[in-house]
């Protein structure tokens, strides 16, 4: 039996449903993040499981136990929210080791369990100073420290990282994996971030309007997306129109207005090639600098395509050129109509 189990979960908060009836099945020692837009029902799944909102129907289930309706205490999970309040006159040292002098642990095992976890977020040097004396990453780990000290069986993150910069954000992502490998810890985790989503979990739980419309490891969610809006959730995506051929393969019409099935092609799978050969013809619009990539927008008579192309030090295509498409037809994904309006 999974470690965590959510069974039928609901939460309905007047007219609305902010979860409905949601399944899920974390593993011990799993990563997964529950990936959707604003206002899908993540943090409400979260709260539910740490026993800050009541649920409306469902079960939680814990290692076997229903904690369904326990004490948020008495769950002894490890919880750290969207906006971790630090204790301001408290040094990083004390605010880790509160916790566990509210659990009445003895002085000498919390000073080693303190000390353990100061290092694994690597912030051992700075245990002597308050919140107001460290940048909003280290603060961060702060936040990370006190919620591992007490060693949860299960760790609940709500967008753990969205106040950092983009290069500390990446840092605390291996951070926060290599922590979670170490101490093997089973995480839930909570964000909008899609390549967030990607990095660092073991599978992904897509959620749009309270429900469940995907659950995969990464690399398969975002390889086979299984409807238009988790093709363009997850990553970019390119939408044709098209049909099956007479072996069943799918291929793009060339007419615009045609086709009846709606294909996914992702903007790196697409290659440039010397205009008349090629699957398509297109003049290049726009093209986007990435550092490692070149984006370019590709006015072709099917709509403007979005092609992504690696930058291999060469000077990249110039706008204005005409060029032809080209791609693997075995890349094309046929997706499925949306069954909810995120
Ligand atoms: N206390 C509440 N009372 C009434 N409605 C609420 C309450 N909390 C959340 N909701 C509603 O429930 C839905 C889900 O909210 P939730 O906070 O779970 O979204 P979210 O996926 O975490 O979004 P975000 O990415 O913006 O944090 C939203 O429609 C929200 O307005
Ligand atoms: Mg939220």
């Amino acid at each position: 039996m999974a470690f965590l189990q959510l069974q039928a979960l609901c939460k309905r908060y007047g007219a609305v449903d902010a979860v409905v009836a949601t399944d899920l099945s974390v593993e011990q020692g799993e990563f997964v993040s529950l990936l959707g837009p604003s206002g899908c029902g993540k943090t409400t799944t979260l709260q539910m499981i740490a026993g800050f909102v009541d649920v409306s129907g469902g079960r939680i289930l814990l290692d076997g136990r229903d904690i369904t309706h326990a004490k948020p205490a008495s769950r002894g999970l490890g919880v750290v929210f969207q906006s971790y309040a630090l204790f301001p006159h408290m040094t990083v040292r004390d605010n880790v080791a509160f916790g566990l002098k509210m659990r009445k642990v003895a002085a000498a095992e919390i000073e080693r369990r303190v000390s353990r976890v100061l290092q694994l977020v690597r912030l051992d040097q700075h245990a002597q100073r308050y919140p107001r004396e460290l940048s909003g990453g280290q603060r961060q780990r702060v936040a990370l420290a006190r919620a591992l000290v007490i060693e949860p069986p299960v760790l609940l993150l709500d967008e753990p990282l969205s106040n950092l910069d983009a290069n500390l954000r990446e840092e605390m992502q291996f951070e926060i994996r290599r922590i979670q490998r170490e101490v093997g810890i089973t995480t839930l985790m909570v964000t909008h971030d899609q390549a967030e989503a990607l990095s660092i979990s073991d599978r992904v739980v897509v959620m749009q309007a309270g429900r469940i419309t995907q659950i995969d490891e990464p690399y398969k969610l975002y390889e086979h997306p299984r409807t238009e809006f988790i093709s363009g959730f997850v990553g970019k995506a390119n939408l044709l129109r098209g049909d099956r051929d007479e072996h069943g393969a799918a291929q793009v019409r060339h007419q615009p207005g045609q086709g009846v099935l709606t294909l996914s092609l992702r903007p790196e799978k697409i290659d440039l090639v010397p205009a008349g050969d090629g699957r398509l013809q297109g003049r290049i619009v726009t093209r986007y600098f990435l550092g490692s990539q070149w984006l370019y927008r590709v006015e072709t008579p099917i709509g403007d395509i979005t092609v992504v192309r690696r930058n291999d030090g060469d000077a990249p295509m110039n706008e204005g050129t005409v060029v032809g498409l080209e791609w693997p037809s075995e890349l094309l994904r046929v997706l499925s109509a949306d069954e909810v309006s995120a």
